[in-house]
């Protein structure tokens, strides 16, 4: 069982191997404060430090639960690094075991990337410096390591990162943190009787994705925010392994999506639910003028294979907003153009490359046989560079994927979603992206603006992580 053969899980404990009770075991009400994560601020040159360590975290009612994460006993500071500056960090692992620093959605070198030929091994550091050059958004970062993402993730190795751009026009959105601009990273998590995670892909959960049965929202369950009679910005990440999100308020109110993965829209979108996968994340603005309470649902989430898993039920709560009368809301009218939102350049295409996803390997490593999941038929293999790309030119992406959706990522940059399934898709409405949601066929038009060199090439795979640790990854060079 390669989830239970080294000292990460070994630390945590061994009931973890025990069957999930599933649901109620402990009292797990929600409904404490919601958790507003440190911030690292690293501009002006200032040097950062996050040491992937083991934990103990207080998420359910008297029990206490291991975890891990970065500086802290899960999860991660929310770290705000400045364009045109290069951030600068100490990384340490007191695991035992080799953990990295990926920096999900950043467009810098395949060396500074921190995937998993960047490792920081146990009792080591290592130091990062991040060219900062891209539009201001909303990253993450999280450990990547071969086989290993989704135990690493699940128990805690994964915070979320913002990126400011102080040349860009004032967008004039909400931006007090923590109090009109609230980062929320949600993620789904299975707790055993004793307290401990959970984390056993096997089976349909290793197929399907291994999805949880309570909801954490930066790291609490079902939280409650406590916000002005305002707009609030909501910087909404979906850090699970495998569970697709359906957004949307329980009283049916719309809301504004004004960014998306690579940076603001152009133009506040009017909406009343938002789908977010794997890793993508979404900034939303809603208006909570009326003083009334509201829960922020999902519905179920349906992504398994055809006849497999058993996805279904009705929605779920995510999380409540309380409205507080004492706090001054600083903005009272919906957002429309947005200033200081990226103009997608990405002149004309020169190649095309299509990547095929298939999970049959999986199957036959479900029946307990050795089989990999594949892109093109290839399981990932640290050793194979699967593709080369130009420093500078633009191509076109296929990505096919039958039997269920797949979350696809792509390194080192942001790309533009021009099709799905054959349909043409707006630009101004989907932003620009670094994960696509593929259900069928998607094009993607995509440049490469940073070299990775095959000592440390970039990445593209699926964001389900338990398919991604299976093999559904490759790797490739821009020179
Ligand atoms: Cu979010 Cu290859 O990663
Ligand atoms: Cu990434
Ligand atoms: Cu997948």
């Amino acid at each position: 069982m390669r989830f239970t053969r080294r000292g990460f899980i070994k630390a945590t404990s061994a009931s973890v191997f025990l069957p999930a009770i599933i649901g109620r075991a402990w009292a797990a009400e929600g409904g404490a404060p919601l958790p507003i994560p440190d911030v690292m601020d690293l501009a002006g040159g200032t040097m950062g430090e996050l040491t992937a360590q083991l934990g103990k975290s207080q998420m359910l009612q008297g029990v206490s639960t291991e975890t891990a994460g970065y500086s802290q006993a899960f999860s991660g500071p929310v770290i705000r690094v400045k364009r045109g500056e290069t951030a600068r960090l100490k990384l340490g692992n007191t695991i035992a075991e080799p953990v990295s620093v990926h920096w999900h959605g950043m467009h810098i070198e395949g060396a500074q990337d921190g995937g998993p030929h960047t490792p920081v091994l146990p009792n080591e550091t290592l130091d990062a410096a991040l060219d900062i050059d891209q539009p201001a958004t909303t990253l993450w970062y999280h450990s990547h390591i071969m086989e290993r993402t989704g135990a690493h993730v699940w128990y805690g190795l994964a915070g979320m990162l913002l990126v400011d751009d102080p040349d860009a026009a004032d967008s004039g959105l909400p931006s007090t943190y923590g109090e009109d601009d609230l980062p929320l990273v949600v993620q789904d998590r299975i707790f055993g009787s004793d307290g401990a995670m959970v984390y056993t892909p096997r089976g349909p959960s290793l197929m399907h994705g291994y999805r949880g049965s309570e909801i954490l929202v930066n790291g609490a369950i079902r939280p409650e925010a406590s916000v002005p009679a305002g707009m609030v910005r909501l910087r909404l990440l979906n850090g699970s392994n495998a569970r697709i999100y359906h957004f949307h308020f329980e009283d049916g109110r719309s809301f504004h999506q004004v960014g998306t993965d690579g940076g603001l829209l152009p133009e506040a979108a009017a909406m009343t639910g938002l789908t977010l996968g794997l890793a993508e994340r979404a900034e939303i603005v809603v208006d909570f003028s009326d003083g009334a309470a509201v829960r922020l649902l999902s519905g179920a989430d349906t992504n398994a294979m055809m006849g497999g898993g058993s996805n279904a039920g009705g929605a779920f709560e995510i999380m409540q907003f309380a409205v507080n009368p004492g706090l001054a809301p600083k903005l009272t009218t919906p957002p429309a153009m947005l200033a200081g939102a990226p103009v997608p350049d990405f002149g004309e295409p020169v190649r095309r490359r299509s990547f095929r996803l298939d999970m049959m390997g999986g199957m036959m490593r479900m029946r307990g046989g050795g089989g990999g999941m594949t892109i093109n038929g290839a399981s990932m293999d640290m050793a194979v560079i699967n593709e080369q790309a130009t420093l500078g030119e633009t191509e076109i992406w296929q990505i096919s994927a039958s039997e269920m959706q797949h979350p696809f990522h792509v390194h080192g940059t942001s790309f533009q979603v021009i099709s799905q399934n054959g349909v043409p898709v707006d630009a101004a409405k989907v932003g620009l992206k670094d994960v696509v949601l593929v259900n069928g066929t998607a094009e993607i038009l995509i440049r490469f603006n940073r070299k990775a060199d095959a000592a440390a090439p970039y990445m593209y795979h699926c964001h389900i992580l338990e398919h991604e640790d299976a093999g559904m990854m490759g790797q490739f060079t821009v020179a």
